[in-house]
């Protein structure tokens, strides 16, 4: 948590963008897993976090524009919980820390917002994701579910994204403490790699290191040798001799601030030349991506340059062929490349998605792309001074989506099925780092880049 000061400020610059109305702000709530008293261990909504920075379950937080004033809403716990979880700070001592005086019963923000509507002023309030949220907000407002869409504040969600969008000093302290956190979870993996080795093994062990450093993973670890399935959570197979092995993981602090980092790499400690191959053009993809992220260009024209560059590259090796510009404006090159460059990142790994992706990586002057592929490009917007993000140029071979292709004849004159064919048991290298946008540029977050040339893996995984 930062200082009160911090979110004063904060709550006063989202009031001076919003000019009128009531923001309300809904924490999270325990979520059971199997019984109620059986929780996920809880986490709490990053907007709350933000603009009220409490780490408990059960509290709403109300910013009255015109009146100027911060509300708190929440419950004391009593002693049946005192004995269970031991004595915990009172609402008001825990809203002093966020520069709160005026705290409230839970049950008190039905009345403030009843007589709010009744009056006519305008409930200023975000997408909500969890079902309790939703419930909540129904009875709020009274607006039935599958109406509260309509009646969500674009202005709020406007603000929101603009504010959290450019990250604070504290915060960016924060970012790089979970950059290390995720250095360590990935050395971790290399030198765990080697053949007959379970994927579990590592995925769980370096999960514990995110633990271990008083923080969690801050999405669950995506670890195989299956390195063709972008999102791959199966870690259930043994190491096999030839194949590479994917890991995409990062920490989230006990601040819940996220690194995603991502390195892909031969289960033998050693590159075969036809992985070496395929792996540095991911990785000429990347170092150019952050080469040219600086504020005014556009991250879409960045996610485009490194599909240049794979489609190059692609095209030296003989799986791809034409013209490159016409290979890349007719989005050939997603055969291989089928998402994004990259996602704002902070206290969500993917920053801000629960606003709606389009309203944080996307404005009126940089529209989202349709076409398969770049259309997954979660963040397109020209960049700016502060901005968080990351940098996760890949090359796979889907087996499943080359079949589709190939039998659909989609962009056919620019792909060489024949020698695709040779790449079908390959798997995939993706290669993620994580960038803060500068004056001038960007620089790398992490004290030290995780081990990234070909020499530098092996060196590592060899040690
Ligand atoms: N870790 C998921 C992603 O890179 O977007
Ligand atoms: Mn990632
Ligand atoms: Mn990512």
């Amino acid at each position: 948590m930062f200082k009160a000061e911090v979110y004063v400020e904060r709550r006063d610059k989202l009031r001076k963008l919003l000019h009128s109305g009531i923001i309300v702000i809904l924490g999270n709530n325990e979520s059971p897993m199997n019984y109620k008293s059986n929780t996920y261990k809880f986490r709490q909504d990053s907007n709350f976090l933000y603009f009220f920075g409490l780490d408990y379950p059960g509290y709403a937080g109300v910013i009255d524009i015109e009146e100027g004033t911060d509300c708190l809403y929440g419950d004391d716990v009593d002693i049946d919980d005192i004995i269970w979880m031991g004595p915990q700070p009172s609402m008001i001592e825990q809203a002093v820390g966020i520069g709160i005086k005026s705290v409230h019963p839970f049950k008190e923000i039905f009345s403030k917002l009843t007589a709010s509507i009744r009056r006519g002023r305008r409930i200023h309030f975000l997408p909500p994701y969890r079902a309790e949220n939703v419930l909540l907000l129904e009875s709020l407002l009274g607006v039935r579910n599958e109406q509260l869409a309509n009646y969500v504040s674009k202005d709020l969600i406007k603000a929101v994204a603009a504010l959290r969008s450019v990250k604070e000093k504290c915060e960016i302290e924060e970012i790089e403490h979970a950059c290390e956190i995720g250095y360590n979870m990935h050395v971790t993996a290399m030198k765990m790699c080697r053949p007959g080795v379970m994927e579990h093994d590592i995925a769980g062990f370096i999960e514990g290191i995110a633990l271990g450093a008083n923080g969690q993973v801050s999405f669950p670890v995506i670890l195989s040798q299956n390195a063709q399935t972008l999102h791959n959570h199966d870690h259930s197979q043994k190491l096999t001799r030839g194949r590479v092995m994917l890991t995409d993981a990062g920490a989230e602090t006990a601040s819940h601030y996220a690194s995603d980092f991502t390195r892909t790499i031969p289960v033998d400690g050693v590159f075969t030349q036809k992985q070496k191959d395929i792996y540095n053009i991911v990785l000429a993809a990347n170092n150019q991506a952050i080469k040219m992220a600086k504020p005014g260009i556009t991250y879409l024209s960045v996610h485009l340059e490194a599909a240049r560059i794979i489609a190059q590259g692609l095209s030296d090796l003989g799986l791809m062929k034409g013209d490159i510009e016409a290979a890349v404006k007719n989005g050939a090159h997603a055969l291989f490349f089928p998402h994004g460059l990259g996602h704002m990142m902070g206290m969500d790994v993917h920053d801000m998605e629960d606003l709606g992706e389009n309203y944080v990586g996307y404005d009126d002057e940089t529209q989202r792309s349709t076409q398969f592929g770049t259309a997954s490009l979660r963040m397109g917007r020209k960049l700016k001074q502060g901005f968080v993000i990351t940098v996760e140029p890949g090359i796979y071979f889907i087996p499943a989506l080359i079949e589709k292709w190939k039998s659909e004849k989609i962009n056919h004159s620019f792909i060489n099925f024949d020698k695709v064919s040779e790449y079908l048991d390959f798997g995939g290298v993706r290669l993620e780092d994580d960038i803060l946008i500068t004056e001038n540029g960007c620089r790398l977050l992490g004290k030290k880049r995780i081990p990234i040339t070909v020499e530098e893996v092996e060196a590592t995984m060899n040690e």
